[in-house]
């Protein structure tokens, strides 16, 4: 049978599990689906998106560092990509214009509540990091109506920003920025959307971030436990979450704009968990 192409594209994009996580959704529910990985080169990324469609593509996923890019180079955006800045799901509609949507909250969000059975609505949030990644999820975590949500970053200036921009979307969440040491306690959720530990850092955040009580969520993810919530755990979180969920989830959620098929996602994270 003829089958529908569709792609990630990043650089490097080597380690990506997308074509694993979509390989894995086109087996379960029976669709016509084919899914690479693109490494386009860093001053080709236009040219690559373009090119892929030209030859009938369907769809692409977009990762690090092309999500501005993607949002930039689209005819149309979804209102969660807009205000998000940014595109990780390609796609053109019946006129043929490319559609830039952002299914990365939307994951973040269904696994904290789906899947770790965490309801986001008036909890105390706290959120570590502002750059790219933490405005991609603001929309959707405050749709979900937290009675807080602080934002701390390491340049403060950053967090206040994405705390004015996004002041028309908090409602009644009561909606702050501040530096990771003025950070104190009663947490109920702690997520950390910092990229520290690509550099083998830490977010230098007080201990009062994780309680017994907190869940903490951290928005990577790597084999075995993740380097922040090694931390939580050594200084008494109660629970801990990587972003495995949360990309089985984003993977799940493009897959239903494409297809208009919802996969089981379950099964898929247990799959890619334990092999
Ligand atoms: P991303 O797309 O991953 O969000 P980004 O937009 O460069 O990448 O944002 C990186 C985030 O991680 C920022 O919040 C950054 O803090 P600053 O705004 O102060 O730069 C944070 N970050 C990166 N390295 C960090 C470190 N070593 N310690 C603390 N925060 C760090």
């Amino acid at each position: 049978m003829h089958n529908d192409l569709y792609a990630v594209v990043g650089n490097p994009i080597s380690h990506s599990k997308s074509p694993r996580i979509h390989s894995l959704f086109a087996a379960q529910t029976g669709e016509p689906v084919e899914y690479t990985a693109i490494q386009a080169p860093l001053e080709e990324f236009d040219e690559t998106v373009r090119d892929f469609f030209a030859k009938g593509g369907k769809g692409l996923n977009v990762t690090v560092p092309f999500k501005e890019q993607a949002w930039n180079m689209a005819d149309r955006r979804s209102e969660r990509a807009a205000k998000a800045g940014a595109g990780n799901t390609l796609y053109q509609d019946a006129d043929g214009r490319l559609v830039a949507d952002n299914t990365d909250g939307v994951g973040l969000v269904t696994d904290l509540t789906r899947s770790a059975g965490v309801s986001l609505a008036g909890k105390r949030l706290l959120i570590l990091g502002a750059g790219g990644a933490v405005r991609g999820v603001l929309g959707p975590i405050l749709a979900q109506r937290p009675g807080e949500l602080v934002i701390a970053n390491r340049t403060v200036s950053k967090a206040e920003a994405l705390v004015a921009l996004f002041a028309d979307e908090a409602g009644d969440t009561l909606l702050s920025a501040i530096g990771f040491t003025d950070v104190t306690g009663g947490f109920d959720i702690t997520i950390n959307g910092t990229s520290a530990s690509l550099q083998g850092d830490l977010p230098p955040v007080t201990t009062d971030a994780v309680t017994p009580a907190t869940v903490v969520y951290d928005m990577m993810y790597t084999p075995g436990v993740t380097t922040f919530n090694r931390w939580a755990l050594d200084n008494g979180a109660g629970k801990v979450l990587d972003g495995l969920g949360m990309l089985v989830e984003q993977a799940a959620e493009s897959f239903y704009i494409w297809r208009g098929v919802r996969p089981e996602t379950g099964p898929v994270m247990d799959e890619l968990r334990n092999n």
